[in-house]
């Protein structure tokens, strides 16, 4: 049996380049993972199983961890079943990437628990098929992305302050929102010249997100969020990925645990994770 954690992440930065001829968009982003995590505990059994302690979740083959299973039984010959549990905190549909680490994180357990003998290239041209962000979660540090947000260009070191999760538990269909117009571009960076060891001001200075303002439009409450993070006290706050979960980011945990409490209070509907971003690994 094996018990893994499966980490959330934000993107500190996401800029679109351009639309391309397959439909998806070319993007460049900072991928840093927090400490919000689900728990993935697996075990070898006689048939594959997937319980989720959270009823919405599927757990059919649209859920990303039975696709992983599917593809290694069909293409990669794997004869052995599990049974999984997944204890689930990341929102679906949030911006954080959950249902994409869990893909990764089941992949590369189970590469261990089995002994599969998989590659880092194997299991990340598994997960580029199924997902763009998916094969981030393959790493532990915060990285460089491009291409769909597939191609990982380097590892980067962040400092590991404070961050305030706030998910409004709106569902935003990142499909939607890439296809809706509305997308700020941003010309094509050398990602290769970007810091490896980001320091605080530099953290702050790189938040923006292409996306935000189409995001913002479809859902004006997020920018009400963004603003109210801002006047209670984050340095820098920032939708993540298609959203809708909007972060705000602190120097002290003390700042953090102000501004926690006032958004608690103004936005009671919504989901709010005192967290912290792992910044090396
Ligand atoms: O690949 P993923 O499931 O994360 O993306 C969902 C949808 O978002 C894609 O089908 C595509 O319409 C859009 N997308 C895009 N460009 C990207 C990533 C996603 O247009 N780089």
């Amino acid at each position: 049996m094996i018990s893994v954690r499966s980490y959330a992440k934000i993107n500190i930065f996401l800029h679109i380049n351009g639309k391309r001829s397959d439909g998806y968009h070319d993007l460049q982003t900072l991928f840093a993972q927090t400490e919000l995590h689900d728990t993935i505990t697996i075990d070898e059994a006689d048939r594959t199983e997937l319980v989720c302690n959270v009823p919405e979740i599927p757990v059919d083959s649209s859920n990303l961890i039975v696709r992983v299973k599917d593809i290694l039984s069909s293409r990669y010959g794997l004869k052995k079943e599990y049974s999984i549990n997944l204890e689930k905190n990341i929102p679906a549909g949030g911006g954080m990437g959950g249902g994409s680490s869990n893909a990764a994180c089941f992949l590369k357990a189970v590469n261990n628990l089995s002994d599969l003998g998989l590659s880092y290239c194997d299991m990340a041209e598994i997960l580029a098929e199924i997902g763009s962000d998916t094969v981030y979660f393959l790493h532990d540090k915060p990285c460089y992305a491009e291409g769909r947000g597939e191609e990982i260009v380097s590892e980067a070191e962040l400092p590991s302050v404070p961050v305030l999760l706030v998910n409004p538990n709106i569902h935003v269909p990142t499909g939607e929102i890439f296809g809706g117009g509305n997308l700020k571009l941003t010309a094509k960076a050398d990602l290769s010249r970007m810091p490896l060891v980001v320091g605080y001001e530099e953290l702050l200075a790189m938040l923006d997100n292409g996306l935000e303002a189409a995001v913002f439009a479809k859902h004006p409450v997020l920018q009400i969020l963004k603003t109210t993070l801002l006047d209670s006290g984050a340095d820098g706050a920032l939708m993540s990925g298609s959203g809708s979960t909007v972060f705000g980011i602190y120097r002290t945990d003390e700042q953090l645990s102000g501004a926690c409490s006032i958004i608690k209070e103004k936005f009671a509907d919504f989901t709010v994770f005192k967290s912290r971003i792992k910044g090396a690994g």
